[in-house]
């Protein structure tokens, strides 16, 4: 556990306001004592993020986040609680006092330590008599040094124990070159070397970090790229090849490509506000991270079939976050990489500039499967077109390229428009059968949910609730004092009202509460929802201020006997309830 005083921990959160800190990572609006914005922590396009600002805290209504600046830090950053400390010390320029560090920091340093001298070590040897055959590569792959030193691109030598033996020499210790995941134990208990005889692409993150490896063959063999597994400091879902350089560049649009390749190729030819993904495809935390440094991206993809589903996935994410999305033509070769080197920067500057919006990429790729000479495709053109656009929101964007399609096919707009509102009014009508159909059968059906069918209906509430029950659970030295400040029917949903009913009872026996003594007294899935409440709210900072925020949400609740947020009426939902018991 931390050993910094409590005391500084206090001063710390007292010497700034929570507002700023919140606001230097999400645009919040403020009214009264309430900030509101996008939830930084799930894909959302009306604010439930909640910053108040008389008790310092914040909470998410929509995925049930919350906590004091600190919890905001150490989420927002991906550091532990001492990290966070010390992100927000130096912030605001004070000192932490001495103290111990935790043991998951520490863990931590330590395998960045063991990153940087790998990679260190990986690009001495490709300078090396034994890395000529990677330099080699890289040079005919038409890398120039500047670039090579500048990505601190390396190789690995073709052995199993030489960077172990490297890193021994250096003095760093198995348990943590495991932990690092430079070296990988076999069967027999012995670490070898996991990357051999591959070209090293190290991936760094803003801080300047190496937190993982990319490595290739230089042949043909496979895999060909081998990337570093997910360790305590690297998530592949929250980190973009480049990025840190990408981000200097100051430039509100961004190019996403594919591979490491790609990114080097542009970055080489002057085009630095490029990332990539890492290995996998674009996940909703990357779609973020990008919406927070850019107003623009140009998927810049493959050209083939694999390249052209991984944007349609890219378009569907950035257009939750609300980005504007471009799309890339290539032609004539197979990815970035290929066209540079083809036909040069200038002509890729030209590609960039004409690249399409993600409607025209979506008509021409329509439009590619019909040969519209011939009635029946043109029709069955018309049809799936009408369905792209019908996807639209904007009404004007609708109608003009309605009339481009028309045009192209020699018919009316008036008849093509009639026909995606008819699609719209469809798509509504599944949407609200959709809503009605999570009510009844949650498509998430965790085990909170099974054990509360009421969260579908109250989620808002129910967060709220389970909230206080988690606090109680981390803080049984509180719980008298916080039960004895929940009147009788605050509580909306039946089986948080049967939790807390076990809590008080507990509570009056005077037994220190726990989640074991609970669980001793609950049938088995509610003990699974009641781990999955405990383990969503782990960290309480300033208990009081969150009960007095979750309370002061279901009194609001309580008053307003029709709830805000609900797609049909509780009266409804109970009759549907009905219909599916019968
Ligand atoms: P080259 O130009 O052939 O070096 O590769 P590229 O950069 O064009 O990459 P490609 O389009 O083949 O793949 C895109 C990205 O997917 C790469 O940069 C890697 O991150 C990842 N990738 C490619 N092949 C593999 C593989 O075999 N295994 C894994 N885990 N990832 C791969
Ligand atoms: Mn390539």
């Amino acid at each position: 556990m931390p050993e910094i005083p409590r005391e500084f921990i206090t001063r710390l959160t007292e010497s700034c306001d929570i507002g700023d800190v919140i606001g230097s990572y999400v645009q919040l609006k403020r009214s009264g004592r309430i900030s509101k914005g996008l939830c930084p922590f799930h894909s959302e396009k009306t604010p439930s993020f909640c910053v108040y600002h008389d008790t310092q805290s914040f909470y998410c209504f929509g995925c049930g986040t919350g906590g004091d600046v600190i919890t905001f830090i150490k989420k927002a950053e991906n550091l532990s609680y001492v990290e966070a400390i010390h992100s927000l010390a130096r912030r605001m320029g004070l000192a932490v006092p001495e103290g111990k560090e935790d043991i998951t920091a520490k863990r931590r340093k330590t395998i960045l330590e063991i990153n940087r001298e790998t990679a260190r070590f990986y690009h001495k040897v490709l300078r090396s008599p034994i890395g000529a055959s990677g330099y080699q590569y890289l040079r005919n792959r038409g890398l120039s040094d500047e670039t090579i030193i500048r990505y601190g691109l390396g190789f690995a030598p073709d052995s199993f124990h030489t960077l172990i033996d490297y890193l021994h020499q250096k003095e760093f210790a198995d348990i943590d070159i495991e932990a690092a995941a430079v070296a990988k134990r076999s069967s027999k208990g012995n670490l070898y070397d996991l990357f051999r005889n591959r070209v090293m692409f190290p991936i760094i993150d803003l801080a300047g970090n190496v937190v993982a490896f990319g490595g290739r063959v230089m042949d043909d063999s496979k895999p060909k790229y081998l990337n570093s597994p997910e360790t305590m400091v690297f998530k592949k879902s929250k980190n973009l090849f480049s990025l840190n350089f990408a981000r200097k560049a100051e430039d509100d649009t961004l190019i996403l490509a594919e591979g490491y390749m790609d990114v080097i190729s542009m970055y080489a030819a002057g085009f630095h506000n490029v990332v990539a993904t890492l290995g996998t495809a674009l996940t909703p935390e990357q779609a973020r991270i990008i919406a927070k440094y850019a107003k623009e991206v140009i998927l810049s993809y493959d050209a083939d079939e694999a390249g052209q589903k991984a944007i349609q996935r890219a378009m569907n994410l950035f257009s939750e976050v609300g980005i504007q999305t471009n799309v890339l033509h290539i032609e004539e070769a197979k990815d970035p990489d290929e066209y540079i080197k083809k036909f040069g920067a200038d002509r890729f500057r030209r590609l960039l500039n004409e690249s399409s919006s993600v409607m025209d990429f979506q008509l021409n790729r329509i439009r590619s499967k019909y040969r519209l000479e011939l009635a029946e495709d043109k029709i069955a053109y018309m049809k799936d077109a009408a369905y792209a656009i019908a996807q639209m929101d904007d009404a004007v964007s609708r109608s003009v390229y309605a009339g481009n399609v028309a045009q192209e096919c020699g018919i009316e707009a008036q008849i093509l428009v009639g026909r995606i509102d008819t699609i719209r009014r469809s798509n509504q009508k599944k949407e609200q059968q959709k809503q009605i159909r999570a009510i009844i059968a949650p498509s998430h059906a965790t085990s909170a949910y099974k054990a509360n069918p009421q969260k579908a209906e109250y989620e808002k509430e129910a967060a709220a609730e389970e909230m206080i029950i988690s606090l109680i659970l981390h803080r049984p030295e509180l719980a008298k004092s916080i039960l004895k400040q929940i009147p009788e029917n605050l509580f909306i949903t039946e089986f948080n009202q049967k939790v807390l009913a076990v809590l008080r009872q507990l509570s009056d026996e005077g037994q220190s509460i726990s989640v074991t003594l609970l669980n001793s007294q609950l049938e088995e899935e509610e003990r699974t929802a009641i781990s999955a409440i405990a383990a969503k709210y782990d960290e309480f900072a300033s208990p009081e201020k969150i009960f007095f925020d979750c309370k002061a949400r279901l009194e609001e609740a309580q008053q307003n006997k029709v709830l805000q947020g609900q797609a049909i009426s509780a009266e409804q939902f109970m009759r549907l309830k009905e219909k599916k018991r019968r």
